[in-house]
């Protein structure tokens, strides 16, 4: 986990397309795109249709492609029973498994259930929960993942709330934690979340909706000061 860890730390600041917006009836030819255009990390979005009023893909999906690429994968579970079914995830080959606060109101084994399979374990909130439900639990966390919308589908507007949260949250961080924002993120709102304090930016329509991905990571990347490395 270290490594992989140090790794993504390094690469800071992370674009990772939401695989939610992706044309799933050609997968392999997303994903060779996606790594033609250096994205360095694949946010994967699980629900259940009970959690969220949505249903998206399970392991089984994770695991075929896990086949078709070594970018790591950071898993964002929108689910209700996530330590059901942890195992089933980190045998699909995830590297980031992130599950939320509403979900597992008490998270600290299962933080710590994750970082012992070796992998970095996440804690998401959502745009109605205040911050003081996780920051007791923030120091089993690598991952703090700020919803700017409601979770269950991709294309929603972003939500200014997520900014007071993530300047909180920034406080109370390491430096080898990662903050990362999910939801409506795309040039117009990316600048606001870097100076809040994200340094991993969740993105499905603002790659998936433009015909050149490696041009649509450019640009977020730009829109932040940034450039690809
Ligand atoms: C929403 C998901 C997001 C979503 C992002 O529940 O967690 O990852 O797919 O899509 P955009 O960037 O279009 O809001
Ligand atoms: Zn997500």
């Amino acid at each position: 986990m270290a490594n992989r860890l140090q790794e993504l730390l390094s690469r800071r600041p992370l674009i990772a397309p939401s695989m939610l917006k992706c044309d799933f009836g050609n997968l392999h030819r997303e994903i060779a795109r996606l790594e033609q255009a250096d994205f360095p990390v694949l946010h994967l979005d699980v629900m259940d249709g009970h959690f969220v009023p949505n249903l998206s893909y399970g392991p089984m999906v994770i695991e075929r492609m896990r086949e078709l690429t070594s970018l790591p994968f950071d898993a964002h579970l929108m689910i209700s029973d996530p330590a059901k079914y942890l195992d089933d995830y980190v045998a699909a080959g995830c590297d980031a498994i992130t599950f939320h606060i509403e979900a597992v109101p008490q998270p600290t084994d299962l933080l710590e259930r994750i970082r012992e399979k070796n992998c970095l374990a996440g804690l998401a909130i959502n745009p109605g929960t205040p911050v003081d439900k996780i920051e007791a639990f923030i120091p089993h966390c690598d991952l703090i993942l700020v919803m700017s919308v409601e979770p269950g589908f991709g294309g929603q507007k972003f939500k200014p709330v997520a900014l007071d949260k993530l300047s909180h949250i920034k406080k109370l961080l390491r430096n080898d934690q990662l903050l990362s924002i999910d939801g409506g993120v795309a040039v117009a709102t990316i600048g606001d979340c870097a100076a809040a304090g994200a340094d991993t930016f969740v993105c499905g329509s603002s790659v998936f909706n433009e015909p050149d991905y490696s041009e649509a990571h450019s640009q977020l990347l730009a829109a932040i000061g940034a450039v690809k490395r």
